[in-house]
């Protein structure tokens, strides 16, 4: 495996950045607002469900496939079969639409956290004190959300550029820890606050009432949170599993990313759940702007400590989202850096690092200039897809944001992982996973299991999931 794409330095190494790359604004951000939407624990236990009977399998798969290739996805799939290059590119385009949001709301957490920073020496110029009316102020101030963008964009082409062991394995090796420390402390300061029980309640008390109210609803919203929360159904965990040794456990070490990434969910659900009860009213329903205009209100309503809470708080959300978003442009620079190996020219990685992440800002202005869906209509710079084509839509938001989020987690994902579990299933067949799983000397564990999940539970999970999503879309 030593060659010059790379190699993370340790086996430990690898699980901190997979972990990384699977611990993000997913679960810190969409995790608790969509539990919100959808029923608290009725949301959860499908979740759980689905992690287990679907991540587990496909992100063994994903490892395989990546470890036994030593390819980043396209060459990966190319290597498997010609006719499914296309599952290849489709795993770069992935990333690319996931960044087309990703960097917008990883720069505004990082203008949230220093924020919060200044709050506590007193210098608060920048408003954070202005709670009803800072987020609506600062979504349609377009040069401001460019700004923070452009910002977060060159730390992450920085650290993808200084390389595998360099760039990702460091960083995630002090941010994995120090994130999970900072949670601790939130949740336990929480926690102590009256009223937060009624949060515990929505998250953990028997209640399967929503479930038959929008079963479907329910499903779509918590399978797409799992693929985009486990970073599955395109090519980052190929990615990484293509640096991983030979000798390394891939089933453990896939347990061990689900485990960690759900615990981590739960923790955020943990913290912003209770949180609304005790300083909402049980306001658990904030939507996508949960995590902002909603934790704001809450950091602002528990006085000057607030602020403390609130800059851990966001810095912790920042560590989350750097570490997942330079695994997602590692996916797209790595496309480009095995093409050059394959051709015998010099990897070229710090060049297509930077190359990949202006081309990516540039996608990023409209989600940074339609003030997240107010669109024209509401004194935003540019229109929502919605406004420029003129379409009445009704299941989705039609922001610049959800956009790129219906094509990548709504759409390429589920069908990225129904063909790969399809073809794992059907035509490549189980051995080729577990001889792969079994290159490092541990025996294959729960082979009936992965079997009927690769050959029907996916498969026929995701069609749902899909059919659900059309539905929703264009229905
Ligand atoms: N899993 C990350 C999160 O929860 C996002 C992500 C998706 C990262 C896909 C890589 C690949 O925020």
């Amino acid at each position: 495996m030593e060659n010059n794409r790379g190699t993370f330095g340790s086996n430990l190494g690898f699980i901190l950045a997979a972990v990384g790359s699977a611990v993000g604004l997913g679960n810190i951000w969409g995790f608790p607002y969509k539990m919100g939407l959808n029923g608290g624990f009725a949301f959860l236990l499908v979740y759980l469900v689905l992690a287990i009977f679907v991540g587990l399998a496909v992100m063994v798969g994903e490892l395989a496939i990546g470890r036994k290739t030593g390819m980043s996805p396209v060459a990966a799939y190319r290597k498997l079969s010609k006719k499914f290059t296309w599952m290849g590119y489709m795993a770069v385009i992935v990333p690319f639409l996931i960044l087309c949001f990703y960097f917008v709301l990883g720069g505004m957490v990082m203008r949230y956290a220093l924020s919060y920073l200044t709050a506590i020496f007193g210098w608060n110029t920048w408003g954070v004190e202005d709670v009803t009316t800072f987020f609506g102020t600062f979504i349609l101030n377009g040069g401001q959300m460019i700004l923070w963008t452009a910002i977060f964009i060159v730390i992450n082409a920085f650290i993808v550029a200084a390389g595998v062991a360099g760039g990702i394995e460091k960083f995630c090796k002090i941010g994995m820890p120090a994130l999970f420390v900072m949670l601790l402390v939130v949740i336990i300061y929480v926690a102590v606050q009256p009223g937060a029980m009624d949060g515990y309640k929505f998250m953990f008390g028997w209640n399967l009432e929503p479930l038959k109210t929008d079963f479907l609803g329910v499903l779509k919203a918590a399978a797409g949170q799992m693929f985009f929360s486990l970073s599955l159904g395109m090519g980052a965990i190929i990615t990484y599993g293509s640096y991983l040794q030979k000798k390394e456990n891939v089933q453990k070490n896939a347990v061990i990313i689900i485990v960690c990434d759900t615990l981590v969910a739960i923790m955020a659900g943990m913290i912003v759940m209770p949180a609304c009860a005790a300083f909402l009213d049980g306001a658990y329903g904030g939507g996508p702007g949960l995590l902002f205009a909603s934790m704001q209100q809450v950091f602002h309503n528990m006085g000057y400590i607030g602020n403390i809470m609130g800059f851990l708080f966001y810095t912790l959300v920042f560590i989350a989202a750097i570490s997942s978003s330079m695994s997602l442009l590692e996916v797209i620079t790595s496309f480009k850096v095995d093409q050059n190996v394959a051709e015998g020219k010099a990897p070229g990685r710090k060049k297509y690092a930077i190359i990949a992440a202006v081309i990516i800002f540039i996608f990023c202005l409209p989600t940074c200039l339609d003030g997240l869906g107010n669109g024209l209509a509401n004194g935003a710079a540019i229109g929502t897809p919605a406004e420029i084509l003129n379409i009445d839509v009704k299941g989705w938001n039609c922001d610049w944001l959800d956009f790129y989020d219906m094509l990548s987690e709504g759409i390429m994902m589920p069908l990225g992982a129904m063909v790969m579990t399809f073809m794992i299933g059907w035509i490549w067949k189980l051995d080729m996973v577990v001889e792969e799983c079994e290159v490092s000397g541990h025996k294959f564990w729960g082979k009936t299991f992965f079997d009927i999940c690769y050959k029907f539970i996916t498969p026929i999970g995701m069609a749902f999931v899909l059919y659900a999503q059309v539905l929703t879309f264009f229905g």
